[in-house]
């Protein structure tokens, strides 16, 4: 029986990088019967941005229904959020004492998100012993990430194994397991997508959001007669991410033939992401008017997973020489 693990930081809403990066892998590994999988969303992370309790709230409400909406079987396995299971952060203050400064230092999401920021708190600066609590506090086997997030996998496994090696065996040292598939989905301006950016597409938007949304997707200045060039173009990129051979190849097609302006191309591709992801928009829609439902299915995911770390952060409290229980 394998472990899988994944986090989404509630921040803003989950877009279709997060849907195919990170939350459809860590699903489809998690319907597996050899597999248990973790899933939870990460709004302590999310603290190290957001300054509005109603934003936390909302956003980390809308993330836990999009891990439902994608098929995310919370009966068969634990879904819960970072927040209602506060021993993470005790468990990260003693990892953050195996941690050498410039391991984090030198993190490129760090040096990425203080370069873009007037204010730097140390939240930010910890956020990868945060991260590697989060996993090795639950003895995670394998974690879905984007390529991004590989070098907090690497530090995760850093620093379990700098305990292990003071301590004796204590944590399970995780893999990162990347979608090969996937890699990174660009955003509308052909950079990572990313909520940061401000470049995102939300599948779970309202039809005509959603539309204005797909229409800001960078494209050149080809005239519509003219043939273009489906390779370079941000709309194909992302087309090709959801579209069957037969899609792309048609598509593709057309593109070189001229006549196919990118507008068409961007009333094409809303109509791809509305059809793929139908069922999940419209469960999306029925839980976000359901709160109830939505914290009972967490707090029943809460109780599991503080078990499991509850267990785990005893066998490190009896190695550093703390009292257990
Ligand atoms: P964001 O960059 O929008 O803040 P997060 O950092 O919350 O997204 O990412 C949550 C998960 O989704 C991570 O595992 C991350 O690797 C994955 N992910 C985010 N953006 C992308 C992307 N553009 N392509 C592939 N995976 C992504
Ligand atoms: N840092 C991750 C991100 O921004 C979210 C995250 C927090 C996470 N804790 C995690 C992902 C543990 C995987 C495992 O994408």
């Amino acid at each position: 029986m394998a472990r899988i693990l994944t986090g989404i930081q509630s921040t803003g809403r989950q877009h279709l990088g997060n849907v195919l990066g990170a939350i459809k892998p860590l699903i489809e590994l998690s319907n597996k019967p050899e597999n248990e999988a973790f899933a939870f969303v990460a709004d302590f992370h999310s603290l190290t941005t957001v300054r509005s309790a109603e934003e936390l709230k909302e956003s980390t409400k809308l993330a836990v229904a999009v891990w439902i909406a994608c098929g995310f079987d919370y009966k068969k396995n634990t879904l819960y959020l970072q927040s209602d299971v506060p021993e993470v952060a005790e468990l990260t203050w003693y990892l953050s004492c195996f941690t050498p400064f410039p391991m984090l230092e030198n993190a490129h999401s760090f040096k990425d998100k203080s370069n873009r920021r007037s204010e730097v708190n140390a939240g930010l600066f910890t956020y990868p012993v945060l991260m590697a609590a989060d996993i090795i506090g639950y003895d995670a086997n394998f974690v879905p990430v984007g390529k991004d997030q590989v070098q907090h996998l690497e530090i995760t496994r850093d620093i379990a194994g700098a305990f292990n090696h003071t301590y004796g065996e204590t944590f399970v040292i995780p893999e990162p397991k990347v979608d090969e598939n996937v890699k990174v989905v660009p955003g509308t301006d052909g950079q990572k997508m990313s909520k940061s950016y401000g470049n995102i597409i939300d599948i779970f938007l309202p039809e005509k959001d959603l539309k204005k949304q797909i229409g800001t997707i960078v494209t050149d200045s080809t005239p519509l007669e003219e043939p273009k060039n489906p390779d370079t173009c941000n709309v194909f990129a992302l087309y090709k991410l959801l579209a069957s051979q037969d899609q792309q190849t048609e598509m593709r097609n057309k593109y070189l033939a001229g006549g196919f302006g990118y507008g068409h191309a961007k009333a094409e591709l809303l109509a791809l992401i509305l059809q793929y992801f139908s069922k999940e928009r419209e469960t999306f829609n029925r839980l976000v008017e359901n709160e109830k439902e939505l914290d009972s299915i967490l707090l029943e995911g809460a109780a599991k997973a503080r078990k499991v770390i509850t267990g785990i952060l005893d066998r490190v409290r009896g190695k550093l020489g703390y009292r257990t229980k």
